[in-house]
């Protein structure tokens, strides 16, 4: 079985989408998970909320290193007149470290990889760390499915250089796994993480291609991680559902350490 990535931490983003439907129970899932996640060691963990609670997740926080802050989206330009986007800078005023990208529900809104990668080259630039997530519609006898990752991984890694593959995470999120309770098997898992891995070795060298991590995303529970994560050899997890649920994000987070 192969090995974890040698001294990094797993990784657990909670991607929390456009949940909860209001300030104060976004505050309250906030405290939860602070106290909760509280004794938790050797793992690294990410709450991605909406844009809008950033500053009062924050706030909970209040300087404390139980969990990270991450975003859902960035616009790919530093500055400028761009009605409704909101810039890195702005996010990490926050304490921003980690920005999803190239989710597949943005992709169904029309995110292409070229705009995936823009924000992922301005992502790294600026010192936070990019979640490139790819993953297939749907798998199909011939294969063709692996070729359709590899592509979306070429293309969102364009321009970035060795130096920044410490920024870059990769999350696998198969669509048919994403909120259907169906998840990818763990030997899914496992082997698409040695793909995954392959892919960013035959960009850089598979020394440099060590640094990155990759997630496994799609119906991760508080039951199936255990398995996931011991036999899908993976690096950590990208979580929707769940992570809206402290309890139930704990566990997940917990099964990683
Ligand atoms: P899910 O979502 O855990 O609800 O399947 C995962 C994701 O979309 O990141």
């Amino acid at each position: 079985m192969e090995a974890m990535k040698k001294g990094t931490p797993p990784l657990v983003i909670g991607n929390w989408k456009m949940n909860p439907q209001s300030p104060s129970l976004a505050v309250r899932l906030g405290k939860e998970l602070k106290k909760k996640l509280a004794r938790t060691e050797g793992v690294d963990v990410v709450i991605a909320p909406p844009h809008v609670y950033l500053g009062s997740i924050d706030a909970v926080r209040n300087g404390s290193k139980t969990f990270s802050l991450g975003a859902q989206n960035v616009h790919h330009e530093k500055l400028g007149a761009h009605t409704g986007e909101v810039s890195l800078s702005m996010l990490k005023a926050f304490g921003v470290t980690h920005v999803i990208l190239g989710h597949s529900e943005r992709r169904a809104e029309g995110e292409t990889d070229e705009e995936v990668n823009a924000k992922l080259v301005r992502a790294v630039k600026e010192g936070v760390t990019g979640v490139l997530c790819v993953g297939e519609r749907k798998r199909d006898p011939g294969g063709h499915y692996l070729s359709f990752i590899e592509n979306q991984i070429r293309k969102g890694l364009t321009n970035i250089g060795k130096g920044k593959l410490a920024h870059i995470v990769i999350a696998y999120e198969p669509i048919w796994a994403i909120g259907t309770g169906v998840n990818a098997t763990p030997s899914d898992v496992h082997e698409m993480r040695l793909f995954i891995e392959k892919a960013v070795s035959d960009i850089y060298g598979r020394n440099d291609a060590q640094r990155v991590r990759i997630l496994y995303g799609g119906s991760v529970n508080g039951k199936n991680v255990h398995e996931l994560f011991a036999e899908g050899t993976i690096d950590g997890f990208l979580v929707g559902g769940a992570s809206l649920h402290a309890e139930e994000f704990t566990q997940i987070v917990r099964a990683t350490t």
